[in-house]
């Protein structure tokens, strides 16, 4: 199918629709059912205009050519991705990362001899979720660089690029205290620009977790939250995205899903952890039981509950 003019949009045809959802698919876990066709159309469509091509099948033979190829696939891959984020998004599992997870995980590495807790943000977006844990460790009392780390990643360039600025408008703080707005950023006529002190706290990284090989080459992991990514992801692909971080976990490490999203289905490796702010998953000492399926059922009737009230 061809684009005859820039306000053109026709309709890829159906073969060609497979082609690209399980190019993407398989590069970066994004799954586009058929039912979201228009929307992936419509994506490829602007890319097209970018490289001036207008036609779906010799764009798609691009994307397969070494160098060039490569380079605007990963173009298309950022123009792919949701990247909605914002500052202290579900509080509540925050609160139980900075004040329960990461002091208890503290204890024990101190016991152990070993390093400050690492702490990965898998999806990061524009850095609100990075940044928010350590503005929540340190009001705890918490330090970074010796208490915690944290890494923040994401496949999208140009997010990160955002992150690394540390500029955000006001609809980034729908859920922030004002008194935390004036303390950590500066508002230029209407922009608001975190503070150095909070920047250089955070280590973004540019990561597909499809890619084993980059995967592999961050560190093991005390905690790991990746949360509202993988509802983007088939259920394929969750396991493997899944099966990567149970693989980067530290025994007795968490993981942090959001919260419209679990493990049912996906893995029985992990066990449910119950915590005063919230329901986590832990990677289990070895010798430890898993969990029952009571607390699995437990969780799903409470994320159930969260959708019936408007929640996530
Ligand atoms: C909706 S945002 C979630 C941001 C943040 N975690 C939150 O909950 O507010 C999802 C992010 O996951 C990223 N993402 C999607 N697929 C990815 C992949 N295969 N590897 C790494 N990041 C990915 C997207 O670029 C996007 O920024």
């Amino acid at each position: 199918m061809v684009l005859r003019s820039p306000t053109d949009s026709p309709s890829m045809t159906e073969a060609e629709f497979r082609s690209f959802q399980e190019l993407i698919r398989s590069n970066c876990g994004l799954f586009y059912a058929p039912d979201s066709q228009y929307l992936l159309e419509k994506r490829v469509a602007l890319r097209m205009r970018a490289v001036e091509m207008n036609s779906f099948a010799a764009y798609r033979q691009f994307l397969q050519v070494r160098g060039d190829g490569e380079k605007e696939l990963s173009l298309l891959v950022d123009e792919l991705t949701t990247n909605e984020t914002y500052f202290f998004r579900e509080r509540k599992q925050l609160r139980a990362l900075a004040e329960e997870i990461v002091p208890e995980l503290l204890e024990g590495n101190r016991a152990e001899g070993k390093g400050p807790v690492r702490i990965w943000s898998a999806g990061c977006s524009s850095g609100e979720e990075p940044y928010s844990i350590v503005m929540l460790c340190e009001e705890q009392g918490l330090k970074s660089g010796t208490d915690f780390h944290v890494y923040g990643s994401d496949i999208c360039r140009p997010m990160l690029q955002k992150a690394r600025r540390g500029i955000y408008r006001h609809s980034a703080f729908r859920e922030t205290e004002s008194e935390l707005v004036t303390k950590y950023f500066e508002d230029k006529e209407g922009l608001f620009h975190l503070s150095d002190a909070i920047k250089k706290k955070v280590d973004f990284i540019h990561l597909n977790f499809l890619d084993s090989e980059r995967t592999a080459l961050l560190g093991t992991m005390d905690v790991i939250l990746c949360r509202n990514v993988i509802i983007y992801f088939n259920p394929e692909t969750k396991k493997q995205v899944i099966n990567t971080f149970f693989e980067k976990l530290n025994s007795g490490g968490y993981l942090l899903l959001g919260h419209a999203e679990s493990l049912i289905n996906l893995s029985t490796d992990f066990r449910l952890c119950h915590l005063k702010n919230d329901l986590v998953y832990v990677r289990p000492i070895p010798g430890e039981g898993k969990d029952d399926l009571w607390e699995i059922a437990a969780k799903a009737a409470i994320n159930a509950g969260d959708r019936r009230r408007g929640g996530r």
